[in-house]
């Protein structure tokens, strides 16, 4: 199946992550651009993307996009942090269509934070890539920058495990060093994160704030589309599917539940 159409701006905008994270930018992007198609690919058989070298991760970003583009897409959202800062400069290379990549906000918890100290939560591959090393440059240099890698969470949040005593046991040793330094701003740096946002807040209290990139992702997205022309015209709400290559059995129930109702998933 690919979506053939003679109007090139009613074609899909593809979204893509190492799973089911990128999930929580796909929301963000529905509810501002509810006449855009979208196609969901949740890369699922291989995450964590968070301990993969640069080069595993740009091979799967190169899969990932080829059958996207081959499905018609005129624009891609990387939604993982990991792969944008792994593969983004190199798929732009590679492709022509726009695509929209993100990374931990930390700029704006930079200017959100009262006491000057923010903590990032991210995977291993964010917080080491050279790319992440700029953003603190730019934006961290008036305030104190306090990195967690939370290894294993994406793998409870893959399983659907929002809930569960051993995310909750994660949650809350990643935070404790973050409490420890006083931050008073944390940045959820990996897509899988907004997921456990509620966990998060048990755990560090409602006073500490808590910062995603998913809304502002959403919104680069729009801008990009209209300074290109590319809005599709079509008024109805338009569909949203999703592909899977997770082997577990209850792959597309965590989808549903991630997405909030139930998705249509198709196997990859
Ligand atoms: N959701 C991803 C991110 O935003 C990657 C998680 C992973 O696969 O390690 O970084």
């Amino acid at each position: 199946m690919n979506f053939q159409t003679s109007q090139p701006n009613e074609r899909p905008i593809a979204v893509f992550d190492s799973g089911v994270g990128g999930i929580s930018v796909l929301k963000h992007i529905h509810a501002l651009l509810p006449n855009e198609q979208l196609l969901y690919v949740a890369d699922s058989k291989h995450a964590p993307y968070g301990n993969k070298t640069p080069q595993e991760i740009q091979s799967r970003c190169f899969e990932i996009a080829d059958f996207l583009i081959a499905k018609n897409a005129k624009a891609l959202v990387v939604a993982c942090n990991t792969a944008t800062a792994a593969a983004i400069d190199a798929m732009r290379l590679r492709y022509q269509l726009p695509i929209i990549g993100m990374e931990p906000a930390v700029k704006s918890a930079a200017a959100a934070t009262k006491n000057g100290i923010i903590g990032v939560l991210a995977t291993t591959g964010t917080l080491k890539s050279a790319q992440f090393a700029a953003l603190l440059e730019s934006y961290g240099r008036n305030v104190e920058v306090v990195t967690q890698a939370c290894v294993g969470l994406v793998e409870c949040i893959e399983r659907g495990e929002l809930n569960a005593s051993n995310t909750k046991n994660l949650i809350q040793q990643y935070c404790a060093p973050l409490l420890a330094e006083g931050a008073d701003t944390i940045v959820l740096g990996c897509t899988h994160y907004p997921f456990v946002r509620e966990a998060i807040t048990d755990i560090v209290g409602k006073e500490v704030i808590l910062i995603d990139t998913g809304a502002a992702v959403a919104n680069q997205l729009k801008h990009r589309l209209v300074q290109e022309n590319m809005q599709a015209g079509r008024m109805e709400k338009a569909s949203v599917m999703f592909w899977t290559n997770s082997t577990a059995d209850n792959a597309a129930q965590v989808i549903s539940q991630l997405w909030g109702e139930s998705a249509e998933v198709l196997v990859l």
